[in-house]
C-alpha cells in the first residue's frame, strides 16, 4: 500500500489498460476517479472491481465533450477539493493512408488522442496550480516517437501529445509543482487493435485502388498477429498498469516512460541517448529558462 492516496481522475476505463490502471490503484489505496464517456459499458469494470474486491467511483466523461469534462472536474472537486494525478488515458487507433482518409476522420482521431487529452489538463490545471502540486500522465505510444505505415494520422496524433507533453515538461514543474509524463505501450492486449480493424472494415476495408498492393501488406502483417503470438510478444493491460503506477509513485517523475524492452528496443534509435526525456528537458531549461 502506498503511504500517501491521490485522488486520481483517469479516462478511458471502461475497457484495456484504462480498466485494469483504475483496479490496480485503489488496490494500492488511491482514490480513483474511473470516466467512461459511455456508462452503460461500465459492467466489465464493475465486475472486476467486485471480483477483486476494490470500490471504485465511475463518472461519465467525453474527452470530446468539454461540458462532460467540467461537470466530471466539479463533482470530483466536490467531494475531494483536489484533483493530485490525471491520466489521460482515452484513444483509439486509426489505419488508413493519408490520402484514402477523409478529414473528418483525421479531425475525430485528433479529437480523441490530442484535443481530449488538451482539454482535460486545461480543466485540471487550475486546480493543480492552486494546490502548487500536480500530476499528468499522457498514455502516448512508441508510436508517438516512431511512425509506422498506414498509421501516420494516428502516430501524427501522438507526436502531437508528445510534443506537447515534453514542452510543458520544461516549466509546469520549477513554475507551478505539476509533473507531467509520457507512457508509452507497444503491442497492448485490449480492445484497440480489434476496434481499429473493425473500423477499418466497416468503412471499406482494402479499396481498388493504387493503394492495394500496400494495404494488402501491411494487413497480411497484421494478420500474422495471432492470439498465440499477442500472447507472447504483446505486453498485458497489468503491465501498462505496473508502470503507470511507478510514474505516480516516483519521487522524481520523468518525462517518458517506455513500458518494455521491446519499446526500448523499437524506438531505440531515437530514444537511446535519453530514453526517459531528462537530458532534454534539462538542456532546454538550461537554455531558456535557467538564466
Ligand atoms: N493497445 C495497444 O496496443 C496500445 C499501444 C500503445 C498505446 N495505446 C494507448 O493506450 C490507451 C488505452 O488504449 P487501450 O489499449 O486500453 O484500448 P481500448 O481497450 O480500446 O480502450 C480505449 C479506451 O478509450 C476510450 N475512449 C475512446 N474514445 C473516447 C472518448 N471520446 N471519450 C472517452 N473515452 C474514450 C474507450 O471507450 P469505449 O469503450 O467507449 O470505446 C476505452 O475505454 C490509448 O490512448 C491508446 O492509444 C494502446
Amino acid at each position: 500500500m502506498f503511504d500517501q492516496s491521490k485522488v486520481i481522475l483517469l479516462t478511458g476505463a471502461s475497457s484495456g489498460i484504462g480498466l485494469e490502471t483504475a483496479i490496480q490503484l485503489v488496490e494500492r489505496g488511491h482514490r480513483v476517479y474511473a470516466t467512461m464517456r459511455n456508462l452503460d459499458k461500465r459492467t466489465a469494470l464493475d465486475q472486476e472491481a467486485d471480483r477483486r474486491n476494490v470500490k471504485l467511483r465511475v463518472l461519465q466523461l467525453d474527452v470530446k465533450d468539454q461540458k462532460s469534462i467540467e461537470q466530471c472536474i466539479k463533482t470530483i472537486i466536490a467531494s475531494e477539493n483536489r484533483i493530485d494525478v490525471l491520466i489521460n488515458n482515452a484513444g483509439s487507433g486509426f489505419i488508413k493512408p493519408m490520402e484514402q482518409a477523409t478529414m473528418e476522420e483525421i479531425q475525430q482521431v485528433m479529437d480523441v488522442n490530442f484535443y481530449g487529452p488538451i482539454r482535460c489538463c486545461k480543466a485540471v490545471m487550475p486546480y493543480m496550480r492552486k494546490q502548487k502540486s500536480g500530476h499528468i500522465i499522457n498514455i502516448s505510444s512508441v508510436g508517438g516517437i516512431v511512425g509506422s505505415p498506414v498509421n501516420e494520422i494516428y502516430c501524427a496524433a501522438k507526436f502531437a501529445l508528445e510534443g506537447l507533453s515534453e514542452s510543458l515538461a520544461t516549466y509546469l514543474e520549477p513554475y507551478f509543482g505539476i509533473n507531467i509524463s509520457l507512457i508509452e505501450p507497444g503491442g497492448t492486449i485490449t480492445e484497440f487493435g480489434n476496434s481499429l480493424t473493425r473500423y477499418f472494415e466497416s468503412t471499406g476495408g482494402i479499396l481498388d485502388d493504387d493503394y492495394k498492393p500496400l494495404m494488402e501488406t501491411y494487413m497480411g502483417y497484421r494478420a500474422t498477429f495471432t492470439e498465440e503470438f499477442k500472447e507472447r510478444a504483446f505486453q498485458k493491460p497489468s503491465d501498462i498498469a505496473a508502470v503507470i503506477i511507478k510514474c505516480i509513485h516516483d519521487p522524481n517523475p520523468k518525462v517518458r516512460y517506455l513500458t518494455s524492452e521491446g519499446s526500448l528496443a523499437f524506438t531505440k534509435l531515437k530514444t537511446s541517448l535519453d530514453p526517459d526525456g531528462e537530458l532534454m528537458k534539462a538542456q532546454v531549461r538550461k537554455g531558456i529558462l535557467d538564466k
